[in-house]
């Protein structure tokens, strides 16, 4: 007997979109460029060359020099500028050839291509526009209250490059409640998103397998006083920040997780993530600091699950959804502000929408699961 084909649901895919999103993105910590020497970073499409000239600046240029093409990155800080390994030309943070070491003159047009850079506590970023527009002021990354004045740790840092994969696919995940059960050991409770403008937000709160499996009444719907708490936000297409509250016991620890990509090319990305957590006063620094790292470990490690199923999917344009999934839909219209000329930019894909997910089924059909399984355990 054959399927009716008329009645098969199929997958739909157009392909990764044709230019690189706009808004700013996050290439790592200062503190990895500002050693004196050139870094070279594979990131939309290109390289890129950074570094830190005796001016205190950071810069980034295109890493291929306009001349003979030479790498950039394997050359040397010269002065503010960068000099090519080739035939030593000299690169300033703006853009333009400086200096030719061995010419009468350098050539008017001499000019590369430098990205406009940005730094907030201790991050750089850069602003991509397919269009070559600067970024609008009200479009920045918001800085961390108390971040100046010590109240956190330092970042504790990681990054791994997610291969065969559009960057795209990390955006779901801000929607997607059931995966936090199936992927991440969690058990949500509350599962709220809300969209506007560049910004897009999910509301999370929810406790853990292993409390779950204990088999005590689970609040549902309700925001506070559960394991996990957490407020993350995308500020554009790429820079998530995620306010967290983790119960250990009776103490809750507040962290911020940052979770930021770039896309290498068009198939590939680069995913950041890096957490600070606000300073507990009855430990002293190293203490706050190896919590903040082990926390970190736990959730990279949650990370790697995510890229699992990633290296592993089908993209995919036209998902089939049962209520208690999120606004995929409307999450990805969302997204592709940015991926459309500022002029082609409509209401719909900025215009406000809230969505939340009732979760009573889903809580209760999950911790019977957990519960069961903690007893064959047993
Ligand atoms: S290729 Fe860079 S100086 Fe010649
Ligand atoms: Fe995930």
């Amino acid at each position: 007997m054959s399927t009716d084909t008329a009645t098969v649901r199929h997958i739909e895919s157009s392909g990764a979109p044709d230019r690189f999103a706009r808004g700013w993105h996050l290439l790592g910590l200062t503190r990895e460029f500002d050693d004196g020497k050139p870094h070279g970073l594979e990131a939309f499409g290109t390289k890129l060359v950074i570094w830190k000239g005796a001016d205190g600046n950071l810069n980034v240029l295109d890493a291929y020099c306009r001349h003979m093409g030479g790498d950039l990155s394997t050359g040397t800080v010269q002065g503010d500028n960068v000099a090519c390994p080739f035939h030593s030309w000299r690169w300033g943070g703006d853009g333009k050839c400086k200096e030719i070491p061995y010419a009468r003159r350098v050539p008017p047009r001499a000019r590369t291509r430098a990205w406009t850079t940005m730094v907030i506590d201790g991050q750089l970023f850069v602003w991509h526009d397919h269009e070559g527009n600067p970024p609008p002021e009200n479009v920045t990354i918001p800085a961390i209250p108390g971040y100046e004045e010590g109240e956190w740790t330092d970042w504790v840092w990681d990054n791994t490059l997610v291969p065969n994969s559009h960057c795209r696919e990390i955006i779901d995940n801000m929607v997607d409640m059931a995966h936090f059960y199936y992927i991440h050991k969690g058990l949500p409770t509350y599962f709220k998103n809300v969209f506007e403008g560049h910004v897009c937000t999910q509301y999370y709160s929810g406790t853990t397998h292993e409390e779950a499996a204990k088999g005590l009444p689970i609040a549902v719907g309700v925001a506070e006083d559960q394991q996990t708490v957490s407020d993350a936000t995308y500020w554009g297409p790429s820079y998530l920040v995620d306010k967290l509250w983790t119960k250990y016991g009776d103490t809750t620890f507040e962290t911020i997780l940052l979770t930021t990509h770039y896309p290498v090319n068009g198939s590939s990305f680069m995913l950041n993530y890096g957490m600070v957590m606000r300073k507990k006063p009855e430990y002293d620094d190293a203490t706050n600091d190896m919590i903040a790292g082990k926390m970190l470990k736990g959730i990279g490690a949650g990370f790697y699950e995510d890229v699992k199923i990633w290296l592993n999917k089908a993209p995919i344009d036209n998902p089939l959804l049962c209520e208690e999934d999120g606004p995929v839909y409307q999450l990805r219209r969302w997204y592709s502000q940015f991926y459309v000329d500022v002029a082609d930019v409509t209401p719909e894909m900025t215009q406000r929408f809230e969505f939340e997910i009732d979760t009573t089924k889903a809580v209760d059909f999950w911790q019977k699961e957990l519960v069961e399984k903690a007893a064959q355990k047993a």
